[in-house]
Parts: C-alpha cells; structure tokens; sequence
C-alpha cells in the first residue's frame, strides 16, 4: 500500500564550533541519518537540516586562546565538520552556522514575540566576576574546593568527589580558570524566560506522543520540582548575538542554538525556493522531528516548545533521544585510546563500517550502546562482507560469464506462477517488517531480519551448488535461474541496507545492476528488477585487526602530539613536588574493611569501616562506581590514618583510603601484600 508523502524537516544537535567530531557524535548523525534516508527512499519529502553551535563563552575564549576572532576559529572548525559528516555519507540538506544572518532575525523575532507577549522579566544577580579578564565567569570556568567535602580542584557547579552540587559562590579559595585570578562577586541585570507561563501546554505536550515514555516520565519529575525562570542573557564581552533593546546583553547560547534549525532550513527554503514561512505556522501539516542526546533533553523538551508556542509557532512532532556511547565497555578515554575523532577513524578503516555497526546496535531507547572493537570487527567481517556482499562476489560471474550478464525475472526464475507469487509475497513480508522497524528507529532489529534474510540466501547458495550446475551442460537452464534468484535477493538486500551503507548500496545499484541513481524502496516491486548486471567489481574488504589497533594507537598519538602526556598522567599530571619533611608526616596504615555500605544519598561514596587493630574508623572513599560494598568486606587495604577528621554532608571521614585509577569502573583500592596485618605501619 503506498503511503500518503509526508513532509518531513529532521535535525541532529548541533555541534559546538570549538572542537572535532567524535565518534560519540557520530552515534546521532548516523541514527538521523538512516532515518533520513530511509525516509527518502519511501517517496517521502523529508529535509535533513543541521549546523554548527557557534556562539558562547568556550568559543570566544578558545578563539583568543589561538590568538584569531570567534569568526575565524568557526569557519575553520566549520570546514572540518563538514568534511568529518561528508565521508561518513551524513546527506545534509543544508549545513549552516548559528552566527548567521539568518539566526539572528529569526532569534530577535522569537525573542520580541516572546518579551512584548509578557514571557520575558529581568532581575538583578549576583554572579563571579574575573577582574582581571573584567568579565562574568561561567560555573565550568571558576575552580576551587568543594564546600562540602573540601576537595581540591573542583569546578563551580558540582564536585566530581562527593557528588554535592551547589552555587560557585559556595566554593571555598575559588580562581578564575580564565586568569587564576581570584573572582570577586558583582551584580548585573539578566533577562529571564518565564518558563511557568507554559506549564499547561508543556504539561500538555509532554504526554501528548511527542516524546518517548522514559523520557516523558522524566519529565514528570521535573513539574513536580517546578518550572523555574530560564536566565536567557549573558554579559558582553560574549560571543553571540546583541539582544534588542539591551545594549551589552547578548542571547545566551542555548537560547539561539534550537532557533539555528530554523535558520538553517530558512537558507535552504531560499535556495530551492521552498515557502519558509508557511512552514512555520502553527497549524502547518509539516512534521518536525529532533534527534538529541538524553543529556540536552530539557532544552528540547521543555524550553524549546515552550518558546515555539510562545512566539505563535508551530512546535515538534516528536524529540527522539539516544543514549551516550561507550567503548569496550567505558566512558570514551583518551589515555586508553578510544577518544576516537571522526577523522582518526576515517584515517583506518571504512566508515560504512561503522554505519553498520551503530545501526546494528541502536533501537528507540536512550539507553547508552557499546562499541566494542572486537564485536565489531568480528561482527561486520560476518554480516557485510561474509554475508552480504559474498553473495555477489560469489555469483555474479556465473552470469557474466555463461550469460552474457542477462538476468532472468521472478517470472521466469520460479517454477510457475504459484511459485512466483509466494517468492513476491516472501519479499514484500520481510520488506514490510524492515519498514516498520526503520521508522520505529528499532534498527537492531531491522538489521537482525536483513541478516536473516541474507541467511536465507546463501543457504539456498549453498544447497543449489551452482559451481557444480556450472560444470554440467545439462544444467545450464537451472544454472541461470539459481543464480538469477540469488542476485534477486541480493537486489533486495540492497535495497534493505542503502539507509545503512549509502555508499557501498549505491556502487551495487550503478556499478553492478547499471542504475541512474542508488535505489529507492519501489525498486522492491519486481518488474523493477534489471534485466542485466555488469562485472562484479571488488565491494568490501574484510576488518583486520591490526587497523583498529593502529587506530586506538593514533588516538593516543593525538593527545601526544599535542604535547600532552599519554597514559594515566594524561588525565592527572603529576601535582607539585613535596618536601621530604612532608611526606614522613603521613602515616599510611594497614586497614582491615570491616564493613561497607553505600551512602544512598551520594552517588560516588561507599562509607567503610575500617579496623586498625585494636582502633577502628570511619571513612568515606569515591569508589561506589568500581566496588559493590559486599565485596570489600574483609579485604585489607592502604589508609592515610593521621589525616585530619573532616564533617562531610553524611557524617565525619576520620581518614583516607589509597585508590588508582582514571574513575568509573577503573578504580582500585590499594591492597597490602599477603602478611600485612591491621594496625602495620606502610613506609
Ligand atoms: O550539546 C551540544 O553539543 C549543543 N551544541 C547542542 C545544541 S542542539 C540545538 F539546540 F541547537
Ligand atoms: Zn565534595
């Protein structure tokens, strides 16, 4: 049944205009991308927009940090983006800049809507000022210690040891990590959104489909803390656009960065002549559709509909939210090489590989996917080039050689016309299952029954032995029909996997069957079939094991050859030396776990009891990621035991366990040789 054409805009987030694409990046571009194209590929009038984040603080300070205007470091960073997207085949429709022309009539529109329609209030606070740089500093840009736990180091919005999150102003001999000057604290008019005028209609919208259930029972959570005013302002100097009718008060970057979408697909509308305008309208039959990390989701959920509706505008058909990557299992790390830039990858191995990969792994949750190497390469070894494209570079040649490249139809290929029709209704069956699962975003699962499929056919391969009908004259009718039914199926898995694999998927279509173009999905019907295939030319090359090494090895050479050391010490360099007298006043002792429990209310401390023979204490070490608390008991370990007791938020820590490790899961405490008993002193 064909389907009415829908008329489709789809978004990735925007990336910042300050650093490369990753590929943790990549895991958006390439889900919104296989939705796009499959989209596409279904007759459906669907424009993939998106563009570069260009504007805040990081960026004008990393631009001065390089000694060049914000506009040159984003119109560099810009080109990378673009060609890192390029070869990893995202088919934007449009690619634009949020420090646009565009951007900036559509923000001060949004913006003047929402401000003359009572949304917007000011207030005077009180913020961190850098006197030196005489300019407000942002929470991730003040350092200091934690006013709760008293670590060192912290930044001004939470504390990496304790957990506690809390206002810059608490930290304890806080510096500007802009100038290491001390900040002092200074007042200033800032303009706010009221996001409460919009509870209704986000109470509304929210549970309206628009979002998926995890997320939008997330979000019920946040009505129940309340709809706070959103601070849409920032003080020059700032990298972003001037708001009107406040001179020296620019829009903070989150406010101009949803509206880039539209100006993005405004500059395509003017260039193909598309009506921008009536789009926009609220009661446009046009669907919008955003995909974003789970982390930006009150931005899009909440603030932007908000916004929209506000400024009498249409709001999105639906927010689609995935998940973060990980890589063998943990957070992406540059010291163990799995930091991988788009461009790194690019530099070893074949990105449709990757495509595979994500797809093979991705569904519609937001739960976090893996990429691990090993699977990875064992897994598109086997499904790309051991089953899919074997079954062209096994049997094209029959046809080339004995058949001069004809290709016999599903008429003539099947027995008769029973035979034919089952095979159809066979193809159209698995076709129609694929379907749903693409647009579901559900690719695992499509990417499982497309191997199934592929199953199907070298088992059919493998039973007609067409290397034996070859060699029999006899056979030579049955040899034609086996084979033309075997590339038959390759034709539909091809057409199944061009979402996935646009540029291998497109050689099959114009290289191999002679195409104009790479396939549609109504080149499943079967009067569509071609009637001819050229010479099977090489598709793709199996994974060896070493690029993907080479790979995560160059990922470690990033870092050092931007001076930086790899390792552990990447992570931590080395504090400042100590004097001997110093160090003799620790007094690192043997202790026995003798009990441990996790303090529900932090999300990193694990409280241990520890005996010292004959004197036991109580302390709170930041290994609840690396240890279950049962698994600790008994064990002996290292302790600062002279440390002096500190009240924490969930009781006094009367010492210091001794752990290594860059976090997470890799976290060690230090445990004693065999021998060691409670109470022994460490020298
Ligand atoms: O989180 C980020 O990387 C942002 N640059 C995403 C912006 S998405 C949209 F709102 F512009
Ligand atoms: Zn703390």
């Amino acid at each position: 049944m064909p389907q009415p054409k829908r008329t489709m805009l789809v978004t990735s987030a925007l990336p910042y205009a300050n650093g490369p694409i990753h590929l943790g990046h990549l895991v958006e571009y390439i889900q919104t991308d296989i939705w796009v194209r499959f989209q596409k590929m279904r007759g459906h009038d669907c424009v993939y927009v998106c563009a570069d984040d260009a504007h805040g603080t990081p960026i004008m300070l990393r631009a001065q940090q390089e000694g060049i205007d914000p506009e040159t470091l984003i119109a560099r960073v810009a080109e990378e983006h673009r060609a890192d997207f390029a070869e990893f085949r995202i088919g934007f429709d449009n690619y634009h800049s949020t420090h646009s022309d565009e951007n900036r009539v559509l923000s001060e529109l949004i913006y003047t809507r929402l401000r003359d329609a009572g949304h917007v209030e000011t207030a005077t606070i009180t913020q961190a000022y850098d006197p030196e740089k005489a300019m407000f500093l942002p929470d991730r840009f003040i350092k200091g210690e934690c006013p709760r736990c008293g670590a060192a180091d912290q930044y001004g919005d939470s504390c990496e040891v304790c957990g506690a999150t809390y206002s810059p102003t608490e930290l304890k001999n806080p510096v500007s990590a802009v100038s290491g000057a001390t900040p002092v604290e200074k007042e200033s008019l800032h303009y706010f959104f009221r996001l409460a005028d919009f509870e209704d209609m986000l109470r509304d919208w929210t549970t309206a489909g628009h979002l998926q259930h995890e997320v939008s029972n997330k979000l019920g959570e946040w009505f129940e803390h309340g709809l706070r005013n959103w601070d849409i302002s920032r003080d020059a100097p700032y990298f972003g656009f001037e708001i009107p009718d406040a001179p020296g008060k620019y829009f903070y970057v989150w406010l101009d960065a949803p509206i880039g979408y539209l100006a993005s697909f405004k500059q395509y509308c003017e260039r193909t002549g598309r009506d921008f305008d009536s789009w926009l309208k609220p009661d446009s039959d046009t669907e919008l559709y955003h995909f974003i990390g789970k982390d930006i989701i009150y931005f899009h959920a909440l603030f932007w509909p908000a916004m929209l509706s506000g400024a009498q505008l249409r709001t999105p058909t639906a927010i689609f939210a995935h998940g973060f990557l990980t890589v063998n299992g943990q957070k992406m790390s540059k010291s163990r090489g799995t930091f991988i830039k788009a461009r790194t990858y690019l530099d070893h191995l074949e990105p449709e590989y990757l495509r595979y990969y994500f797809a093979a792994k991705l569904d519609s949750s937001v739960g976090d996917i893996d990429l691990n190497l090993e699977d990875f390469t064992q897994r598109v070894n086997s499904d790309v080039v051991g089953k899919y494209v074997n079954i062209a570079s096994r049997t094209a040649n029959f046809i080339v050689k004995q058949f001069d490249g004809e290709l016999l139809g599903v008429d003539a290929f099947c027995d008769d016309a029973a035979a034919a029709d089952a095979y159809m209704d066979g193809v159209r069956g698995t076709a129609f299952t694929i379907a749903e699962h693409f647009e579901a975003r559900e690719y695992s699962q499509a990417m499982r029954r497309i191997m199934e499929y592929a199953d199907q056919i070298n088992q059919y391969f493998d039973e007609q032995e067409p290397w034996k009908l070859a060699k029999d004259p006899a056979q030579t009718q049955r040899l034609h029909k086996v084979c033309s039914r075997i590339l038959h199926g390759f034709h539909t898995l091809s057409i199944f996997l061009a979402p996935v694999l646009p540029g291998i998927t497109a050689r099959v279509a114009t290289e191999l069957f002679g195409l104009a173009q790479n396939f549609t999905w109504n080149d499943l019907d079967k009067a569509r079939f071609p009637t001819r295939i050229n010479r099977f030319k090489h598709l793709a090359q199996r994974i060896e094991a070493d690029k993907v090494q080479a790979m995560t090895d160059a990922s470690k050479e990033d870092l050092a050859a931007a001076g930086a050391p790899t390792g552990p010490l990447a992570a931590e360099p080395i504090a400042d030396t100590i004097g001997f007298d110093d160090f003799v006043k620790l007094d690192l002792r043997i202790a026995r776990i003798a009990k441990a429990e996790a303090v529900p209310e932090a999300d990193k401390l694990l409280r241990l009891t520890l005996d010292l023979g004959g004197e036991t204490r109580n302390v709170f070490a930041g290994i609840k990621s690396a240890y279950r608390p049962e698994d600790l008991e008994g064990k002996l370990t290292v302790m600062v035991a002279n440390l002096a007791p500190r009240k924490m938020r969930f009781g006094v820590s009367e010492g210091m366990v001794l752990a290594a490790g860059p976090g997470g899961k890799d976290l060690y405490i230090l445990e004693p040789h065999q021998g060691a008993q409670p109470g022994m002193r460490v020298k």
